[in-house]
């Protein structure tokens, strides 16, 4: 797709590095669209946050965590959404469309929004999150509500584009969103001035290990990094067809027909990018991990309260992995982590509100106050 000569030449002058972290920065590395044509909401340029009270907490000397949740809707997903909707716009597209679990609907709503396209958004009934529900339905988008999962919700999505070719996909199968989400790891090489040893992801549709993959290879090819990093994807006890297939070395998943967790995000059962990521897993000889809902909500308690992070509880399955991986003595804990935090907590306070103790209020005086405080 790109020609690597021109960019290696175009990014031979290396002060461009040292620009503030953007998605655009990496342009040269994305679908060329002309810098007045592009639909931007200012994404990526994310945190990577040293969490040393939790690295000692789990017994890691270097944990750090990349947290996507700072993006503009609040998910990774913005990254693929400026380029691919930018790319829409250079196609002359009017309609988009994706299935989603809620981020995907949330960022495509607030792109489509500025860019003056029509959005529509397909969303499993009662499943999705209220924090990224209201996003959607204040950015105007038209909320079809099926019955069925994610899985059953793609379906029709592909069936609808097949026969129409004026509406245009914006799920992960969008080559342009990929392009977009690299840059995760372009920023991650960036900010640490070298590639990391270990990278964990969240993995749910599996577009975005995929697609951080890529980044690493990429910036490999050009000699911008020496060595890549171990790849680690992490699931959802209850929505684990491509650990399944990993860890049975199988070269086909089996999808689970109802899949369940409280990471609402990832509670996907048949994931369309399943063959990229068990191909960056092997590559790069990483793993793929599942978590239970217990270990997901007690990293999302850890990150919250040890760190300052609020993240939903899918973002919390790679800190969770990383726990898990270190109590079973499968990573040493001298190894340089990273772990993508893929969405802000706000997204999805019912999880959080759901297992907090009832409101009870004081009488308004200072002696009660006093006595709630132990003073
Ligand atoms: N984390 C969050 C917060 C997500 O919203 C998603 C996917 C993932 C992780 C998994 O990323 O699909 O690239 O492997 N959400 C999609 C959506 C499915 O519709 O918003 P993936």
């Amino acid at each position: 797709m790109y020609d690597w000569n021109s960019i290696i030449s175009r990014s031979d002058d290396r002060r461009w590095r040292d620009i503030p972290l953007s998605v655009w920065k990496y342009h040269n590395f994305l679908p060329q669209i002309k810098e007045s044509r592009r639909i931007t909401l200012n994404e990526g340029g994310t945190t990577l946050y040293n969490c040393k009270r939790t690295g000692k907490l789990f017994g890691t000397k270097h944990l750090y965590v990349k947290n996507e949740g700072e993006n503009p809707t609040g998910s990774f997903k913005d990254r693929g959404m400026t380029v691919a909707i930018s790319k829409a716009v250079q196609l002359n597209m009017t309609r988009v469309v994706c299935a989603s679990t809620g981020n995907t609907s949330s960022s495509l709503s607030a792109y489509a929004a500025r860019a003056g396209l029509d959005a529509t958004v397909i969303t499993p009934s009662g499943e999705t999150s209220l924090g990224k529900m209201v996003q959607s339905v204040i950015h105007g988008a038209n909320i079809v509500h099926i019955d069925g999962g994610f899985d059953v919700a793609l379906e029709l999505v592909l069936n609808l584009i097949e026969k129409h070719s004026d509406v245009y996909l914006l799920n992960s199968i969008n080559p342009f969103r990929v392009e977009g989400q690299k840059t995760i790891s372009f920023e991650i090489c960036d900010q640490l001035k070298h590639s990391p040893e270990v990278v964990v992801v969240p993995v749910g549709n599996a577009g975005n290990i995929t697609s951080l993959w890529k980044g690493f290879l990429e910036f490999q090819k050009l000699g911008f990094i020496e060595h890549l990093p171990r790849m680690i994807g992490v699931q959802a006890e209850g929505a684990a067809p491509i650990a399944e297939a990993f860890h049975n070395d199988k070269n086909n998943i089996k999808p689970v027909t109802r899949p369940k967790t409280v990471a609402s995000a990832i509670r996907i059962g048949s994931p369309v990018n399943w063959k990229r990521a068990l191909m960056a897993v092997r590559e790069s000889e990483g793993d793929l991990v599942t978590v239970s809902d217990h270990e997901i909500l007690y990293a999302q308690n850890v990150l919250s309260k040890y760190e300052g992070i609020f993240v939903e509880p899918a973002s919390a399955t790679s800190v969770a992995a990383v726990k898990k991986l270190i109590d079973k003595g499968q990573l040493t804990g001298d190894e340089e982590i990273i772990c993508i935090t893929t969405g802000h907590g706000l997204k999805d306070p019912e999880v959080v509100s759901n297992s907090t103790v009832p409101e009870k209020s004081i009488p308004t005086n200072l002696s009660s106050l006093e006595n709630a405080l132990n003073l």
